[in-house]
């Protein structure tokens, strides 16, 4: 593994969990006269670079939103390739390889009607044979909302028949997709766009957002360098004075 140029990031302050919004492969492909799909193609590329560079970073939790509860409204040759993309580049072929670097896959979203069975298959083989690692938590989200994601979460908690005056912030996030993931310190979106496009809208409250120009495809792992050392030059209050804490939400 090549060795990190860690020139001006300080490695005691690395994000514990980095989120990206991966978004500009259909303009990516535009701008180079080739069909939308080839840009979610080359997307694939970018993931996995950006994946290698956040182990070598030694952030433990890396997270990117493949797929939104809203993708479904795109025609329909599109979300079909887009679920070839996910299910056959990223969950056969780099499978193999993030498994030998020690990463573990998961997922996140909903597993409704819509997400083909072979996909859901492929997504729990590659959640099964990476279960043990340790490396690093790659989390895929994919069929995701947030919002979705906290109906799913009121609907847990009234069935489990809670008392209203029992249910704290606490609550809530045990029942979210995945409660042991920590929230995002950093997250990431590229394409110049400014917006959270209903990505982890419950954990994200306090996270570090970080825009940037280039299209997804583009992407590589100095793009994340970057953007973490970004992150270090970030005062994180949580809502106290300056300078006092760094350490979280009380
Ligand atoms: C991101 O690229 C991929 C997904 C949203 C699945 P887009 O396909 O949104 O590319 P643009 O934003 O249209 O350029
Ligand atoms: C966000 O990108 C979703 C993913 C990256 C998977 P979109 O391209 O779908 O977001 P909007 O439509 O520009 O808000
Ligand atoms: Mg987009």
């Amino acid at each position: 593994m090549p060795m990190v140029d860690l020139d001006g990031l300080d490695p005691n302050r690395i994000p514990r969990h980095v989120a990206c919004v991966m978004d500009g492969n259909g303009r990516w492909a535009t701008k180079q006269g080739l069909p939308r799909t080839e840009g979610h193609r080359a997307g694939e590329e970018a993931l996995f670079d950006a994946a290698c560079g956040a182990l070598e970073l030694g952030i433990p939790y890396f997270t990117v939103y493949a797929f939104s509860t809203e993708n479904w409204r795109r025609p329909h040759e599109e979300v079909r390739f887009l679920l070839n993309v996910i299910a056959d580049q990223l969950l056969t072929r780099r499978r193999d390889e993030l498994h030998r670097m020690g990463v573990r896959i998961r997922f996140m979203g909903r597993r409704d009607w819509r997400v083909p069975r072979w996909v859901v298959r492929r997504m729990d083989e590659a959640a099964a044979l990476t279960a043990a690692n340790r490396a690093m938590t790659l989390t895929v989200a994919f069929n995701y909302g947030g919002r979705a994601e906290l109906v799913d979460a009121v609907r847990a908690i009234v069935e489990s028949g809670v008392a209203a005056r029992r249910i704290d912030e606490r609550t809530i996030r045990q029942h979210l997709y995945a409660p042991e993931l920590p929230d995002p310190d950093l997250v990431i979106r590229t394409s110049g766009e400014f917006r959270i496009s209903n990505f982890l809208l419950w954990e994200l409250a306090y996270s570090e957002l970080v825009f940037t120009d280039v299209l997804w495809p583009d992407f590589r792992r100095e793009h994340l360098f970057e953007a973490v050392r970004e992150f270090q030059a970030r005062d994180r209050r949580y809502g106290n004075t300056p300078g006092v804490r760094d350490d979280g939400i009380p």
